[in-house]
């Protein structure tokens, strides 16, 4: 069986950690005797100054016939002034929306090792481990009417009755797997689009008696998460909300450069890190590839069904991590500092040794 890997390394650093995934699943491929076919395309940047497009029509074709598509990160200082439906963001949202990608889920777990290296309590974040479920290709960031000019600016927050029925049938379905409880944020106190999605979630959660449902607040929910972020498992949200809790979430875990993700629809699947291209750091060979190996976890686990290798990658994570190796990011009192190429060859190593661990070699 061959699967066929999109891999769509972007700018900045996202060249930088599509390389070092790229390294890890080759040496992994080879080790697990699989076949994996990683073909490389230009996204964002990088192709606007080849092609003038962020994302060009054969890019989008090669995604569509890929089992699944690996994303470092677009943007840069270079394209900042272009007109905003041709920036890099504009290509990332064109490129979700044509694949489908309706359902952007994002783990927030800390690491053992890492529960030091967040700027809150050590115990308040030990044992956290949630997912937060955000819609990803409706509500006010497509809404029509949209514009501003002198005297106004306006946006519109819409939901249509599928889109709120898909998402939550992700996150109940999602928390069945794990501790069987969805908390789903809005602001129904304030807003009709938020009344609607609560009616549509509870109704959805009729066929799933045995997940518990939460409602919350967005501003309460903003404060939960820092406060005691052990009583989620999964939050289900729209676009807006889920785009600044998932950043909270992401702060308890330390570093953005620990965070993956994993966008799905219902044919395709897209697999991310959720940081940008940081031009701060870009081509200086220091920034964190974690985020998009355990991305590289997901896709096995979501879209290739192979929850084993997801759960090797996950504990050679935690290998090196209990090593002392780290990344500038993430980096604590007694730490090893190493760069994005060395990080990679202590994973891979780490990698070798739970793989045979397990397997008695
Ligand atoms: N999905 C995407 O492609 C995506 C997401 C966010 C931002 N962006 C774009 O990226 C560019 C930079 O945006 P930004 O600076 O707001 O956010 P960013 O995530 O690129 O960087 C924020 C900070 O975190 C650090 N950082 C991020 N990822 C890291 C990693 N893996 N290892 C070590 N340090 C890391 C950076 O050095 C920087 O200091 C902008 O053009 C923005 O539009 C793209």
């Amino acid at each position: 069986m061959t699967w066929k890997i999109v891999s769509l390394p972007g700018d900045g650093i996202g060249q930088e950690v599509v390389a070092s995934a790229t390294t890890f699943l080759t040496l992994l491929a080879e080790k697990l005797q699989l076949t994996l076919d990683i073909e490389n395309h230009l996204f964002g940047g990088a192709s606007y100054d080849v092609h003038g497009k962020m994302l060009t029509d054969e890019t989008l074709e090669a995604c569509k016939n890929a089992d699944a598509v690996l994303l470092g990160a677009v943007g840069g200082p270079k394209w900042e002034n272009l007109p905003h439906n041709e920036k890099p963001e504009a290509g990332l949202l064109k490129l979700r929306k044509e694949l489908g990608l309706y359902a952007n889920i994002r783990p927030a777990k800390v690491y053992n090792a890492l529960s030091n290296a967040s700027t809150l309590k050590q115990d308040v974040l030990q044992g956290t481990d949630f997912v937060v479920v955000r819609e990803l290709t409706g509500g006010i960031y497509f809404g029509h009417p949209r514009g501003y000019d002198e005297e106004k600016g306006y946006n519109t927050m819409v939901y249509e009755k599928y889109e709120v029925e898909r998402i939550a049938k992700q996150a109940f379905e999602l928390a069945r797997k794990r501790h069987h409880k969805v908390t789903s944020i809005d602001k129904a106190n304030v807003l009709e689009v938020s009344q609607f999605w609560r009616h549509i979630v509870h109704d959805v959660h009729k066929s799933y008696p045995d997940v518990e449902l939460v409602d919350m607040y967005v501003d309460n929910a903003a404060m939960q998460v820092v406060r005691d972020p052990k009583q989620f498992d999964v939050i289900v949200t729209s676009n807006l909300f889920g785009d600044i809790i998932s950043d909270i979430s992401g702060m308890i875990t330390g570093s953005l450069g620990m965070l993956p993700s994993a966008s799905l629809g219902d044919k395709y699947a897209l697999y991310e890190p959720i940081h940008g291209s940081a031009p701060d750091i870009a081509g200086q060979n220091k920034a964190n590839p974690l985020a998009t190996i355990a991305s590289v976890a997901m896709m096995f686990e979501s879209s290739f069904n192979r929850p084993d290798i997801a759960k090797f990658i996950i504990e050679a994570i935690e290998k090196t991590l209990a090593k002392g190796y780290r990344t500038g990011d993430i980096m604590g009192e007694g730490g090893k500092c190493v760069s994005t190429t060395e990080i990679t060859a202590h994973l891979i190593e780490s990698f070798n040794e739970v793989y045979a661990a397990e397997h008695q070699l």
